[in-house]
């Protein structure tokens, strides 16, 4: 599908976006290995979590979808079957990093593999430290997807961390749900925390001393409600529209401020945008709270270190709005940005250079020169979500319509993307 994108004037808009993608995928996985039903609420039911959906349903595991409302019926710790066929994570870098951790100490084997992006996304970030462990895991892609896993029993390891990123730890801290003895994990920066969060909440024994991240395996886990919080990667998105539009105000309410995850407004405020935080709560020990953002001159930063693996998801979108600040932004320390559904860097750098942008694209990251207007053009998604949305959000204050190519992949994170967007005019 194409998608064309007209500019907009002005917003002026309350509005709520669907729930966190990384909390919704948490919420199946460790409601089907905890005893009971886990009621989910706020679920999104974008492609990725409904991948994670049908693999569990494959590992024998009876779950409902009504809406955002999610009824997962969990087996327990060791209550998972032998799937009869593929486990196919689809697009998914969540779901396959996670599940081949919580799948290489069960009592059976399986496969796993996804979509073309899927086979180029590194998979020995995971298979290292779980073969530490006694894992018997192998791809067959060297390196990449397919996976298969032959199910053993796991020892206990102690894990430094190469690179920030919670879906390797998450996948070493489902192992250890299953090894003989305590598992310590050590991040030297701070990675999204949803999986210590939820599993602690279920009744496991996980604790963070400084970044040393200790799990002590325990008898069973056991469901409890989880209310999803919306999520802020999706919000992102019209954070930055409403940042960069003329003459707007935009709420965003109910969105997840984790702190693991709010580098994009730290980012944000340290420009200058004018963004309040009303109605701060907690809801399933996740902090959550409304965001007020109204129309700013941005000035430019440099980005690097300890906040990036707290706004991964989000650079896209920052570059968009680095386009229209005052000075030269510099984002740096984020190669991983090369990893995710597509190379960020060069995708961003590609697709917004068919707007007009002048980027200029470093080792680590990019030099974004500022007060650079754009213009209209027809531009490609590379069948990533973030990228559509960020091009899309570019499109809103640019000169003339932009067309943006294979457009649906937003269904990924964010099924109604369009249909909200168009909604502000
Ligand atoms: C995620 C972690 C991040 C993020 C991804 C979701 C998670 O990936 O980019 O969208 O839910 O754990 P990395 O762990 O590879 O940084």
């Amino acid at each position: 599908m194409d998608k064309v994108i007209k500019p907009i004037n002005k917003i002026n808009a309350v509005i709520t976006v669907p729930g966190d993608k990384s909390i919704s995928h948490r919420a199946v996985m460790f409601g089907s290995i905890a005893k009971g039903d886990t009621e989910i609420t706020g679920f999104l039911t974008g492609d990725d979590c409904m991948s994670t959906i049908s693999c569990f349903k494959k590992l024998g595991i009876d779950i409902e979808v009504n809406g955002d409302k999610v009824v997962v019926h969990g087996k327990g710790l060791h209550g998972l079957t032998a799937p009869d066929e593929l486990l196919d994570v689809g697009n998914s870098g969540t779901t396959i990093r996670l599940i081949s951790g919580l799948l290489a100490g069960q009592k059976f084997n399986c496969k796993l593999n996804g979509d073309a992006s899927i086979q180029k996304r590194p998979m020995n970030r995971v298979i290292k430290p779980l073969s530490a462990m006694g894992a018997k895991i192998k791809s067959t892609n060297d390196g990449y997807a397919p996976l298969e896993i032959t199910g053993t029993p796991l020892k206990a390891i102690e894990y430094k961390m190469p690179v920030a990123s919670a879906q390797v730890k998450s996948s070493v801290l489902l192992a250890s749900l299953y090894a003989d003895g305590e598992t310590v994990v050590i991040e030297d920066m701070p990675s999204r925390d949803h999986t210590e969060i939820m599993l602690n909440y279920f009744g496991a024994d996980i604790k963070n001393e400084n970044g040393r991240i200790t799990s002590t395996p325990v008898e069973e886990l056991y469901a409890k409600p989880v209310t999803v919080p919306a999520d802020i990667s999706s919000a992102a998105f019209f954070i930055a529209a409403g940042l960069l539009t003329p003459n707007s105000e935009i709420t965003v309410t109910n969105v997840g401020i984790n702190k693991t995850r709010t580098g994009i407004l730290d980012a944000f405020l340290e420009m200058g945008a004018d963004i309040k935080i009303t109605n701060e709560r907690l809801a399933g020990g996740e902090p959550v709270g409304d965001l007020v953002v109204k129309t700013s001159d941005l000035k430019a930063i440099t980005l690097g270190g300890d906040i990036i693996p707290r706004m991964i998801d989000e650079i896209p979108v920052f570059v968009v709005a680095a386009l229209a600040a005052n000075g030269t932004t510099v984002v740096k320390d984020a190669q991983e940005l090369k990893v995710k559904e597509s190379n960020r860097i060069a995708t961003m750098i590609e697709e917004l250079g068919k707007m007009g942008a002048k980027i200029t694209e470093t080792d680590d990251g990019m030099i974004i020169e500022g007060g650079q207007k754009l213009h209209g053009g027809t531009t490609y998604s590379h069948l990533d979500h973030r990228v559509a949305m960020s091009v899309a959000v570019a499109a809103l204050n640019a000169e003339g319509a932009t067309t943006i190519t294979d457009a649906d992949c937003v269904g990924i994170s964010f099924p109604n993307f369009y249909e909200l967007l168009e909604s502000l005019r």
